[in-house]
């Protein structure tokens, strides 16, 4: 039998390692669709392509050479033979990223390659049909709402502000939050335009992570599996 976990929430969440964390104690398949989303960004910017053009950008979102491993102990992202793991992860591919996200061209693109990877790990796949925890920001809702749990994974702006502060800088002192305010709070209002993340759908379980620890959060997601589904 094999479970398909879908986990969406806004930037700072904890979701990405949340999720991996999820995907590895289950021993299921791990796609970060964020990452394909960021991929595509870096192949863009990587080929010269104008993120103000909108055709453009679908056109090569497209043909996106793109190969995720969804190995959650590793999680790789290949482009074109080329390992951008760390690539994706500036503030450069960050700061341009809802470009992207926000091109609806683009997003059906990615939202069936996404759905794709999880109907694969349903039959086989790299779980051998165990299945896959898949996080991102509109899975419960249009990539894979009919996955067998469903979770939204929220936190207080000050505790997304905080974590993502000490990811990014080390710190979550006073200048540390400033830096990081832009890039989670506007990111996140530029992506709210085109997908809602904020507010758990029908049949959506949520999980408040403000007041929780990674190895809590996890536990609380395991908790919501196994009331959904018993033990994977
Ligand atoms: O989770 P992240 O920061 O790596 O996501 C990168 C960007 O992709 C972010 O702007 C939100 C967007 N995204 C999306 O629109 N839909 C998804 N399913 C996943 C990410």
């Amino acid at each position: 039998m094999s479970t398909v976990v879908a986990v969406d929430g806004p930037s700072g969440s904890g979701k990405s390692s949340v999720s991996r964390q999820v995907a590895r104690r289950l021993g299921l398949a791990y796609l970060d669709t964020g990452a394909m989303y960021r991929a595509a960004t870096w192949w863009c910017l990587d080929q010269g392509v104008p993120l103000t053009d909108h055709r453009a950008v679908a056109d090569a979102v497209r043909d996106l050479p793109l190969a995720m491993g969804l190995d959650p102990e590793g999680p790789t992202v290949v482009v074109d033979g080329r390992d951008v793991g760390v690539a994706i992860r500036t503030t450069e591919i960050s700061s341009h990223v809802s470009a992207v996200a926000t091109n609806l061209d683009a997003r059906t693109e990615l939202g069936r390659r996404q759905r794709a990877v999880i109907d694969a790990e349903r039959d086989g796949g790299w779980s051998d049909g165990r299945g896959v925890v898949a996080e991102g920001r509109d899975i419960t809702t249009v990539v894979a709402p009919d996955a067998d749990v469903r979770v939204l994974l929220t936190a207080s702006q000050d505790a997304r502000l905080a974590r993502r502060a000490r990811e990014l800088h080390g710190t979550d002192d006073a200048a540390a939050i400033s830096a990081t305010h832009d890039q989670v709070v506007r990111r996140d209002a530029d992506d709210s335009t085109v997908v809602q993340f904020h507010v758990a759908a029908d049949g959506v379980v949520t999980v408040d992570s403000s007041e929780l620890d990674l190895e809590q959060t996890v536990d609380a997601v395991l908790r919501v599996v196994e009331q959904s589904v018993g033990r994977p």
